[in-house]
C-alpha cells in the first residue's frame, strides 16, 4: 500500500464513523447534510429529494394512515408500503372462503382493487419554519403552564390563518423540544385500494420469533392505490374517481446493493428520545423498561398456552398477542442495547463536558442548575412513573375486562361532568363498538391474564398509592370472585347491564366486581399519581427544552437532530452488516436458500407457500437473482424507528431499492441512544418485491406500471 493510498483510507474511514445517525429535516438538508451524503457516496443533490417548486423525491413519500410510510412507484399512484401496515385492511377484506392473510390478494384488473374506507395517505406540499410566529406573546409569560397555552392558542390561529389550497391542510410540529416549530401544508387523500398482498408466509414469514431480528426473510410488502377526482384533487371514495396522477414516483433498480452502497431512508418516524439526561435514561433501563416488560411476559406466557391448545382462540389473540409481543421483545432488546452500549456512561462524559462549556461559556446562571435540576425531579418522579406504567400496562393494555371496566368508568364521569344526555350519547357510541371487542374476547384466557397482573399489581404498584382492597391479595381468589360474578365478561350481560337511565345503569356497574376493582386502580391513579406526575412531567420538558437549546448554542461542532415527531425525516447511511456479539458476523443480505433453511412444513411462523419452493427449485428468478440466488432482504446503518415501516430505501441516484420495515435487536435502542456499531434498520429487497409480483403472484398488469432501472450499468 502505497502512502498516499493508506492516507486515504484514514481519512474514509474518519468519514464514515463520524455518521452517528440521525432523522434530518428534508427541507434543510442543503445546510445540514448535503456534504456529507455526497462523500458517504450520493449522487443526487438536497434539491433533488425536496424542493418546492419542482417535483422531488418527497412527492413520492406519503404517510400511510398515520403509522407507517409509502411510497409512489408507478404513474397511476400505485402506492408500496409493508404488510404488516395493510394488515387491518387484508385482515377486514378476508373471509373463511376468502382468507386473504392466509392465501394473499392480486387485483389483476383495476376494477377488481377493494376499497377501505378510513383509510388515508397524507403527502407534504410545503415545509415552513414559524418559530418566531408560534412564540408571538410568550416571552413575557412567567409561568409554564401559560406559556403553553398561549403556544397552543397561536398554533391554531396559525393553522386557520396561514395561506393554502382549500383541499389542504396546515399542521404545526415542534421540533427540539419547542424550540423550534416547523408548518407543513398537506394534502390527504382518502380512496385508497388494496391492490396486492403476499401471502403472510411470504408477508410475515417468521412472524413473531423473527421479529427485531436479523438475519431475516420476511417479504413484508402491500400495495395500494390512490385515487383522485377527476382533477386529480383528494375525494371521498367514489366508484367515479381516477388513479391518482403523482408529481414524482420512484424508479425501481434491478441493479441491487452490495455492501458500502449509499442509503437514504425517507418516512415519518414516530418517536425518539435522544436528549435525555443520564439520569432519565438510568431509570428507563433499571425500572420502567423492567416493569413492562415483566407485565407483558406475564401476560404473553398466559395467552400463548391457550394459543397453542386452541385454534379459535388462535385466531382470536393472533393480532392482540403480536402488537403486544412487539414492543415487549423491543423493549427487552433496547435495555440490553442500553447496558452494552454504555449509554449511561457516555451520558454521564457528555454531561461532564456539557458542565466544562457552560462555565467556560460564562452561562451559569442560565444553564447551570439544568443537570442538578434533573437528577432532583427525575428523582422526585419516578414512583409515580412507575405506578403510571403498572397501571397503563395493567388495567388498560393487558387485561381485557378491565380495560372494557376502565371505559365504563369514563362512562360514569361523562355523567358526573357533563349530564344525562352526554352520558346517553357515549353510551349509545360504546354499545356500538362492544361487538368488536367481544368478538376475539375470551373470558377464561382473560381470568388467567387477570389473575397474573393482579398479583404483580398487588406486589408492585408503589404501596403508598396501592389502594387498601388490593394489598396482599389473593389473585387467583379474586380473579375467580371477579369473572364469576361480573356482568362485563359477555356482550349479552353487559348490554342488559347499560339498561335503563344513568342512575340505574350507574347504580348496576357499581354492584359489578370487575368494574369496582377497575375503579379503585383508576381512582388511586387519577388522584393519588397523575396530577403530581403531570405537574412534575411539566417542568421536567421545561428543563428537557432548555437542555436542548444549551446543546445547541455550545456544541456547535456536533450537528444535533430534532427528535423525531411523526413527520417527514431523511436518514442515510450504508448498507452494513455488523457483529452481535464476540466471534460473530453477521453479513448484511439474505438470500431465499435462508427462507428454505427456515421452512418448518405447516408452522405458523416458518410455512413456505409451495409456489415459492417451485421456484426456488427451479431457481426460476427472471432478471431479479444476483449470482444465481434470490436476495431477500439486507440491512444498513440508517437511523430509523417505529412509523418508518413502508419507507423507501432509496440508492445514490434516487431509485427504489428496498422497503424498511424493522431494525435488528441488538441495536433498538437507537431510540433513545445511537450506536453505530449495532444499530441496523431491516429493508425487504426492491428485487424481491419484484420477484413476488411478477413471478410468484404473476401479476403483468402490475409489473407494467412499474419503471425498472439499470443505474449502474448506464
Ligand atoms: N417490529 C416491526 C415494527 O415495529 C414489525 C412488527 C410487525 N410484525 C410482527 N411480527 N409483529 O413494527
Ligand atoms: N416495524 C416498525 C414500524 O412499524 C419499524 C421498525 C422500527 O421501529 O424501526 O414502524
Amino acid at each position: 500500500m502505497t502512502k498516499f493510498l493508506r492516507l486515504f483510507l484514514l481519512l474514509f474511514v474518519v468519514q464514515v464513523s463520524a455518521q452517528q445517525g440521525g432523522m434530518w429535516i428534508p427541507s434543510l438538508l442543503e445546510g445540514m447534510n448535503e456534504k456529507e451524503m455526497k462523500s458517504l457516496g450520493m449522487k443526487m443533490t438536497a434539491k433533488d429529494i425536496y424542493d418546492v417548486n419542482k417535483s422531488s423525491l418527497k412527492d413520492a413519500v406519503p404517510h400511510f394512515n398515520g403509522g407507517c410510510t409509502s411510497e409512489v412507484i408507478s404513474p397511476k399512484g400505485l402506492l408500496l408500503t409493508n404488510h404488516h401496515c395493510g394488515f387491518d385492511a387484508i385482515q377486514n377484506h378476508s373471509t373463511v372462503e376468502h382468507d386473504y392473510l392466509q392465501n394473499g390478494f392480486w387485483a389483476y384488473k383495476m376494477e377488481e382493487e377493494l376499497p377501505n374506507p378510513d383509510m388515508v395517505v397524507t403527502f407534504i406540499v410545503r415545509i415552513e419554519d414559524v418559530t418566531t410566529k408560534v412564540l408571538d406573546g410568550t416571552q413575557a409569560l412567567a409561568s409554564e403552564a401559560d406559556k403553553q397555552k398561549k403556544i397552543q392558542e397561536n398554533i391554531s390561529s396559525l393553522s386557520n390563518s396561514l395561506p393554502k389550497e382549500s383541499w389542504q391542510e396546515n399542521k404545526i410540529r415542534t421540533f427540539y423540544e419547542g424550540n423550534q416549530y416547523m408548518l407543513f401544508v398537506t394534502e390527504t387523500f382518502k380512496d385508497i385500494r388494496l391492490v396486492g398482498a403476499p401471502p403472510s408466509s411470504i408477508g410475515k414469514f417468521g412472524s413473531d420469533t423473527d421479529n427485531w431480528v436479523w438475519p431475516r426473510h420476511t417479504g413484508d410488502f402491500s400495495l395500494f392505490r390512490i385515487y383522485a377526482d377527476k382533477d386529480n384533487k383528494p375525494a371521498a371514495y367514489s366508484k367515479d374517481n381516477v388513479p391518482y396522477k403523482p408529481k414524482h414516483f420512484l424508479p425501481i433498480s434491478l441493479d441491487g446493493i452490495k455492501e458500502d452502497d449509499f442509503t437514504l431512508v425517507f418516512g415519518y418516524p414516530g418517536r425518539t428520545t435522544e436528549y435525555l439526561p443520564a439520569v432519565a435514561v438510568e431509570q428507563i433501563i433499571n425500572e420502567l423498561n423492567p416493569a413492562k416488560i415483566e407485565v407483558r411476559d406475564a401476560a404473553l406466557k398466559v395467552e400463548d398456552g391457550f394459543m397453542r391448545k386452541d385454534q379459535a382462540i388462535k385466531i382470536q389473540y393472533a393480532s392482540k398477542y403480536a402488537s403486544i409481543a412487539n414492543y415487549w421483545k423491543k423493549w427487552i432488546g433496547e435495555t440490553q442495547g442500553l447496558k452494552k452500549s454504555n449509554a449511561v456512561g457516555i451520558k454521564k462524559k457528555d454531561e461532564a463536558e456539557f458542565t466544562k462549556r457552560v462555565a467556560k461559556a460564562g452561562k451559569q446562571s442560565e444553564y447551570g442548575n439544568l443537570l442538578p435540576e434533573f437528577e432532583k425531579n427525575y428523582k422526585e418522579i419516578a414512583p409515580y412513573s412507575l405506578a403510571r406504567d403498572y397501571f397503563q400496562e395493567i388495567a388498560l393494555r393487558n387485561t381485557e375486562l378491565t380495560s372494557i371496566a376502565f371505559r365504563l368508568y369514563q362512562l360514569e364521569q361523562v355523567y358526573v361532568t357533563k349530564g344525562e344526555q352526554a352520558f346517553n350519547a357515549r353510551k349509545a357510541n360504546m354499545i356500538d363498538a362492544l361487538g368488536d371487542f367481544y368478538k376475539d374476547f375470551n373470558k377464561t384466557v382473560d381470568e388467567k391474564v387477570f389473575e397474573q397482573l393482579i398479583g404483580i399489581y398487588s406486589k408492585k404498584y408503589p404501596t403508598q398509592f396501592l389502594p387498601a382492597s388490593l394489598k396482599n391479595v389473593n389473585a387467583s381468589a379474586l380473579a375467580s370472585e371477579v369473572y364469576g360474578q361480573s356482568k362485563l365478561t359477555s356482550l349479552e350481560s353487559l348490554k342488559t347491564l347499560l339498561n335503563g337511565d344513568a342512575k340505574t345503569v350507574i347504580a348496576n356497574l357499581n354492584n359489578d366486581k370487575a368494574f369496582k376493582v377497575t375503579k379503585e386502580m383508576a381512582e388511586s391513579y387519577f388522584n393519588s399519581v397523575a396530577p403530581k406526575f403531570e405537574e412534575i412531567n411539566l417542568k421536567i420538558s421545561a428543563l428537557q427544552r432548555t437542555y436542548v437549546k444549551a446543546q445547541l448554542e455550545l456544541f456547535k461542532d456536533k450537528r444535533l437532530f430534532p427528535d423525531a415527531n411523526s413527520t417527514l425525516r431523511v436518514t442515510y447511511g450504508k448498507v452494513k452488516g455488523y457483529e452481535p456479539k464476540d466471534a460473530t458476523v453477521y453479513n448484511p443480505v439474505t438470500y431465499l436458500d435462508g427462507v428454505m433453511e427456515k421452512y418448518v412444513p405447516g408452522d405458523y411462523e416458518f410455512d413456505v407457500p409451495q409456489k415459492l419452493i417451485d421456484l426456488y427449485n427451479k431457481k426460476d428468478y427472471g432478471p431479479y437473482a444476483e449470482n444465481g440466488k434470490m436476495p431477500v432482504c439486507f440491512i444498513g446503518t440508517n437511523h430509523t424507528t417505529g412509523g418508518n415501516s413502508g419507507s423507501p430505501a432509496i440508492d445514490a441516484k434516487g431509485n427504489l431499492i428496498g422497503l424498511n420495515f424493522d431494525r435488528v435487536w441488538e441495536g433498538t435502542m437507537s431510540d433513545i441512544h445511537y450506536d453505530p456499531a449495532i444499530c441496523r434498520n431491516i429493508m425487504v429487497d426492491a428485487r424481491y418485491v419484484l420477484f413476488i409480483i411478477d413471478k410468484f403472484a404473476n401479476a403483468q398488469n402490475i409489473m407494467s406500471e412499474l419503471k425498472l432501472v439499470h443505474p449502474k450499468k448506464k
